[in-house]
């Protein structure tokens, strides 16, 4: 059975963060299920670049002020579909923004591109290729299934999928009568959101079903502090909303073969896990000295809660820990950082950008991640650190809670606990978390049994994919108009 996934970033072609990821996972996983998963993804030049021997798969004569062809080629494991169209795509800066930092002006054009081609490719644009459903991910893709709405014409189902309810796509009144679409499209079951165009708002009301990417993120959306001003459309959607964990590619992130780390480990055999933190003092600068090391790898925004982390440098240092940062973003956040590191040079090492290749070296070099996000759709680095026996240290919102194991009496005395879980998001239980993480770390055998639960967790898409395809299948048979 086909599928067409619609994405804005897919790893490893392009990513700035998770949502490509599990664009780049989760087609693999869901062969399984004899779901044959097509991406269409946006012709960045560093998309463009990647792909060799590109049949042309269909062509637009116009598509929002210029020509554009579909390329389908395989690369990074995946069945591309490539729509390349220079006027909307080609350019320096990021997927999102100029290289000044700056969204690019012309985002709703060039996302409406994308949904336009996905909803024309979902009816049949390509010889030989009829999707029985469309996956489209965040705003960025939410307007397919409007396009598919309107079409009149046979239809596939269509999924949209919410990586992060934050981001919206929200545009003024004035681009849409160039959206191609009915008058009647301007309307509360359309695209009119409080008086602008909303695409992910459009999106959440014409697809056949909505999902997003953990158990408790799908609750916390339905109330007034989650929800972010769509709570009510969503609670609308009742049964046809659904969470379903994100996994992540196991074997991308595997300490047993991972190109990008230092010396190999395993659950049973994790003694070069020590020498991974030797070598990540040596390139961060840190002492050598007994005691853990913790660590960021993010993006660097209020969202994240990393504001908590840079105020509690000092104290967390008092305490004996040392801090490794990987990551970018708010300019006060990163400025934070770099000064706790003025202050602690050989305590707190940072790297301020963006470094996949380093990212697999902190997950196995770090005793433990930090993910104390006032909100998180999932999260992924926290499954990494899983995987990587680097303990996550979270707070309890959205996905974080549905992934980690709390380290309390009785899940210890289980032999069950993978993590330490904190709320509410304030430095100070962040503090409390940390010092309950250190005497755990104190006790050799606790954490030895601790990061052996840790990396035998499941954070493969196994069982998550299984969902999906559950959905697909109950949409595929409910072929209500
Ligand atoms: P979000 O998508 O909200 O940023 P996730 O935890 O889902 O959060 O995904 C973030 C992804 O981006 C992870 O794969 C993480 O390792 C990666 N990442 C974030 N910041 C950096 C960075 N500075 N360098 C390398 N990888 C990063
Ligand atoms: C978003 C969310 C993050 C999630 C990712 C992948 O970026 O912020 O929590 O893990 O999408 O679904």
């Amino acid at each position: 059975t086909g599928v067409l996934s619609v994405a804005s970033e897919v790893f490893p072609l392009i990513k700035t963060g998770g949502l490509a990821d599990v664009a780049g996972a989760l087609p693999a996983s869901l062969a399984a299920h004899d779901f044959a998963v097509r991406t269409l993804m946006p012709g960045y030049p560093d998309v463009m670049r990647q792909i060799e021997n590109a049949d042309i798969a269909c062509r637009f004569d116009d598509l929002f002020g210029g020509p554009a062809r579909v390329l389908a080629a395989t690369a990074g494991g995946l069945d591309l579909l490539v729509l390349d169209a220079p006027h909307l795509f080609d350019r320096t800066g990021g997927p999102y923004v100029s290289s000044a930092g700056h969204d690019h002006a012309d985002n709703w054009a060039r996302f409406a591109a994308l949904s336009t081609a996905g909803a024309e490719i979902g009816q049949g644009a390509i010889p030989g290729f009829a999707p029985a459903i469309v996956h489209a991910h965040d705003w960025q893709a939410a307007l397919t299934p409007v396009y598919l709405a309107v079409s009149g014409k046979p239809r596939p189902r269509s999924v949209v999928t919410i990586h992060n309810l934050a981001f919206q796509g929200n545009f003024p009144y004035q681009i849409f009568p160039r959206l191609g679409l009915p008058p009647s499209a301007w309307s509360i079951e359309g695209v009119e959101y409080y008086g602008n165009v909303g695409y992910l708002k459009g999106g959440l009301h014409a697809a056949d079903a909505v999902t997003t990417v953990s158990p408790t993120y799908a609750e916390e959306i339905l109330t007034p502090g989650g929800g972010m001003g769509l709570d009510g459309l969503l609670r609308g959607r009742g049964e046809r909303l659904v969470g379903i964990v994100n996994g992540i590619d196991t074997d991308v992130w595997n300490p047993k073969t991972d190109p990008d780390i230092p010396h190999h480990y395993s659950a049973r055999s994790p003694k070069a896990r020590q020498r991974n933190k030797r070598a990540l003092e040596t390139e961060f600068g840190l002492a050598h000295e007994d005691g853990p090391i913790v660590a960021v790898v993010s993006r660097l925004t209020w969202q994240k809660g990393l504001d908590l982390v840079a105020d509690a440098c000092d104290d967390l240092v008092e305490r004996g820990v040392r801090m490794v940062v990987v990551g970018s973003g708010e300019p006060m956040i990163e400025g934070s950082f770099q000064a706790a590191h003025t202050r602690h040079p050989n305590k707190i090492g940072v790297r301020i950008g963006y470094d996949e290749a380093l990212s697999h070296r902190v997950q196995a070099g770090a005793d433990a991640i930090l993910v104390p996000s006032r909100f998180e759709p999932c999260g992924l680095t926290q499954l990494y650190g899983l995987r990587y026996g680097c303990i996550p240290v979270v707070a309890k919102v959205g996905g974080l809670a549905d992934t980690v194991i709390d380290a309390n009496h009785a899940a210890i005395t289980a032999g069950v606990a993978t993590g330490f879980i904190f709320a509410p998001p304030t430095r100070d239980d962040l503090i409390d978390a940390v010092d309950r993480m250190q005497r755990l770390y104190a006790d050799p055998a606790a954490w030895r049994q601790l990061q052996l639960s840790a990396m035998q967790s499941d954070v493969s898409w196994r069982s998550s994919a299984g969902h999906y395809a559950q959905l697909f299948r109950d949409l595929i048979g409910d072929q209500r108009p």
